[in-house]
């Protein structure tokens, strides 16, 4: 197709934008929720039929295959120079509950295409590409993001915690890994975690999530730094009992305690004094789930961010301080009060950012620098590698939902930039 954005027909430096929207389309069908939504939870049949999908296109690249423990999934492309470290891209294909077609795919089939648009046009790595898929950015069904590239990142302390986790139907991480053809034992894990100078950057394509490309018209988001990210799980117990005989002064509810905890993270968040503050109770269930019963517990999972951090473990401190105060106050137990991962924000780096803004430069496409509230892989890739992040515009800034969408134009613009800039710093 010639929808690259006038550099199509002759030029070998166009993108098939017509084979990525298959693609996206494709990928899309393998979802747990129908149509236009995606559900597509790690270690599912769906995910699996994803990661066979990737595979396929890795396969017909030409790149050389290889998967972790975990399922990580990296297709190489080797340079002439393949003991340097590798210039690297990538992205997560996992998808929360009714989402969109978009998050995370893109960075993953568009930097596949802007591998084949190199190909095709001749170009000869000196060091090695190579596109990542990252196993569960999402943090769905064991509650931590970004598992694939926190374990390559080296982190101890998730490698221990993952062997005592279940999801919701108490299925174990290593049970859950097997039944999708990741059997390991539990020090395999280990073996994920990654070296400093394996990669000489990392760079990932993403939707901007977000809706400021559109709205000021510009082409192309040049991220700076990824805003840093919190979850807590608070569990409350009370009596329960009958929803009729239970008279009022005689209750403790569980349920009112997660809602009045609701209310306080509105409230601290608000209190911050920054717009760049958030706080979202995302999940809030109650047991046993009755009309005619009292809730005689409750799960709250809370997502508080900020761009900068001491502002954001305020507000943690905060909703702390109130879910104790609520215990009290109602008579129910705070069982558990887990900050599940408090995540200090990270940097760009300049060698990365430099050759984003070349290529964008290069190709005459206004580009912005600017931040990423969302958090991305890259958030964990920085901590082992030189990182940046290229970000597209996407329809009213709506994403974790259906209508997310990309254009045709807009997708194939990052793809360029993308295999630029690697081919950039390939050479280097
Ligand atoms: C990841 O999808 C996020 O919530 O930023
Ligand atoms: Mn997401
Ligand atoms: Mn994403
Ligand atoms: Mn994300």
């Amino acid at each position: 197709g010639d929808a690259g954005g006038g550099s199509g027909g002759s030029s070998p430096f166009y993108v098939d934008s017509d084979g990525l929207q298959r693609q996206i389309d494709e990928l899309a069908s393998f979802s747990d929720s129908p149509v236009p939504s995606v559900t597509r939870v790690l270690y599912s049949d769906k995910d699996v039929q994803a990661r066979r999908y990737i595979k396929g296109i890795m396969n017909q690249l030409g790149l050389s295959i290889r998967e972790d423990a975990v399922g990580n999934i990296f297709g190489r492309w080797e340079g002439s120079e393949a003991g340097l470290g590798a210039v690297a891209t990538g992205s997560h294909v996992d998808a929360i509950p009714f989402s969109g077609k978009y998050d995370g795919v893109v960075g993953v089939l568009g930097a596949l295409e802007a591998i084949s648009m190199l190909k095709r046009s001749g170009f000869q790595p000196k060091r090695s590409l190579e596109v990542i898929m990252f196993t569960s950015e999402e943090p769905t069904r064991f509650g931590i993001s970004c598992l694939g590239s926190r374990l390559m990142a080296g982190s101890e302390e998730l490698a221990r915690s993952l062997k005592e986790t279940v999801d919701n139907q108490n299925v174990s991480f290593f049970d859950a890994a097997d039944s999708a053809g990741y059997k390991m034992h539990p020090e395999e894990l280990h073996n994920v975690f990654l070296k400093k100078d394996d990669y000489f950057a990392f760079v990932e394509l993403h939707i901007e999530q977000g809706p400021i490309l559109e709205k000021e018209g510009i082409k192309i988001g040049v991220v700076t730094a990824i805003a840093a990210p919190a979850s807590i799980k608070v569990e409350f117990e009370g009596n329960g009992g009958h929803a009729g005989a239970v008279l009022m002064p005689a209750r403790n509810d569980a349920g009112l305690a997660a809602a009045e905890l609701a209310l306080a993270v509105e409230k601290h968040v608000l209190e911050s004094g920054s717009i760049d503050t958030v706080g979202t109770v995302g999940i809030l269930q109650l047991h046993p789930g009755a009309i005619n019963s009292i809730p005689s517990k409750s799960h709250v999972e809370i997502d508080v961010r900020d761009i900068d951090e001491k502002r954001r473990n305020n507000v943690i401190e905060k909703v702390h301080q109130s879910a104790i105060e609520i215990s009290k106050n109602r008579g129910v137990l705070l069982s558990e009060f887990k900050i599940i991962n408090q995540d200090p924000p990270a940097l760009s780096d300049k060698s990365v950012i430099s050759a984003m803004e070349f290529a964008a430069k290069q190709l005459n496409l206004e580009y912005k620098l600017m931040i990423s509230r969302a958090y991305h892989d890259s958030l964990f890739m920085a901590r082992i590698s030189p990182m940046g992040m290229i970000f597209i515009p996407c329809y009213k800034g709506y994403s974790h939902k259906p209508e997310e969408y990309a254009s045709p134009e807009d997708m194939a613009n990052g793809v360029k930039v993308l295999a630029l800039a690697m081919a950039r710093l390939s050479l280097q």
